[in-house]
């Protein structure tokens, strides 16, 4: 039976004094993909590795299910192999003397389970990661995406109560990844497991994840629906990580209710959506997607002339910078043509929904 997850005030100091886990708390529920997503060292790896018992957290508590399976405070810490944790790691941990269908069967070699039970139990796993034909085969005479797959089986084959995923595509070439990124998150629903899964690769993230939780050193800075990270980053790390590459300096003048306007250099102004406890007269900085903003004349806010500084034909879009308000930002034009040649003024739109302001850094 898949369990839910409930981690509170987790933390992890190495003797290195800095916390590579600071006060992290979050719960994944039951048959629910949470994606842990930031960027290298911000402690994905140390708080997967606190929820499988492989690293002794400092404080906070876990729980898996019912269990209450760390509490260092009051001593509690529950061997991994009692916690029925599966786990897939980047490299692609088979045993390279097997067959597919030995390397699968192995972890439910001490569970006493009867031969007919395990071999069918070995079967289902196969199935689900389609590689009931290779079942014989040695296990390395298998593509790299396949040995991933091979990993996957084995950590689903004893029905964990939880699985967790560190980075298990990072060592797959570019196509399948894709490939094998897709498949995943149709094989973990369909075994109903919870997971944990951590990346710094934020399109894994969206497709994978019901949830996403960004991370920066240590912290967890949000987590919730992808539409709603994407849409509505808490902070302008949260934004710039998940794409936001324009960034506008300028003063919150006045505010209605989530947005606000926002006077930027040259005397434009700027309708935007306003994080929480921003007030007038401060100073902040405007961050925006280059594929958010519209080059036409949509509506008649947030509606601007600007210069085309430059064209990059990108194949399926162009990027064009261009000049507003005394800096260079960047726009995506989706198709194959390219319309704005450089040299040339621009109106383009962008909506206040897509427009963020946070406090300067
Ligand atoms: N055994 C250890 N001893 C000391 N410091 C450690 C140890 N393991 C990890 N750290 C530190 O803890 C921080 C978080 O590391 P962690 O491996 O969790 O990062 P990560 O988010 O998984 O990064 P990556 O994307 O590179 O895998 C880093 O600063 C790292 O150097
Ligand atoms: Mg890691």
């Amino acid at each position: 039976m898949s369990a839910n997850l409930e981690i509170s005030g987790l933390r992890k100091v190495f003797h290195t004094g800095k916390p590579a886990v600071d006060d992290v708390s979050f719960t994944v529920e039951a048959g629910e993909i949470v994606v842990l997503l930031g960027p290298s060292g911000c402690g994905k790896t140390t708080t997967l590795r606190c929820v499988a018992g492989l690293e002794h957290p400092t404080g906070g508590t876990i729980r898996i299910g019912d269990a209450l399976v760390s509490d260092p405070a009051h001593g509690l810490l529950v061997p991994p192999r009692a916690r029925n944790v599966g786990m897939v790691f980047q490299s692609y941990a088979v045993w390279p003397h097997m067959t597919v269908r030995q390397n699968v069967a192995y972890p439910l070699k001490h569970r006493g389970l009867s031969g007919a039970e395990a071999a069918r139990k070995v079967d289902g796993a196969l199935d689900l990661v389609d590689l009931a034909q290779y079942a014989e085969r040695p296990v390395v005479q298998l593509s790299g995406g396949q040995m991933q797959r091979v990993a996957l089986a084995r950590s689903m084959v004893y029905e964990p109560r939880l699985l967790l995923l560190d980075e298990p595509l990072s060592n797959l070439d570019a196509q399948l990844r894709l490939r094998l990124r897709d498949d995943l998150r149709r094989i973990i629903k369909a075994a109903g497991l919870t997971a944990l899964y951590v990346t710094h690769d934020q399109l894994e993230a969206v497709v994978l994840g019901d949830r996403i939780g960004v991370m920066q050193q240590g912290r967890l800075l949000q987590m919730a629906a992808p539409e709603e990270v994407y849409n509505r980053p808490a902070d302008l790390f949260v934004a710039s990580f998940t794409g936001a590459s324009n960034f506008l300096p300028g003063v919150l003048r006045t505010r209605q209710g989530e947005f606000g306007t926002i006077e930027l250099a040259g005397g434009h102004t700027m309708q935007a959506w306003c994080a929480a406890a921003l007030a007038p007269g401060t100073a902040v900085t405007l961050a925006i997607r280059p594929e958010n903003i519209r080059l036409e004349a949509a509506s008649a806010v947030n509606r601007f002339e600007a210069m085309v500084v430059s064209q990059r034909f990108q194949g399926v879009q162009t990027a064009y910078a261009l000049g507003l308000a005394g800096t260079t930002i960047e726009a995506l034009a989706t198709g194959t043509t390219m319309r704005h040649p450089a040299g040339t003024t621009v109106t383009l739109n962008i909506p206040p929904e897509v427009c963020w302001a946070y406090p300067a850094p």
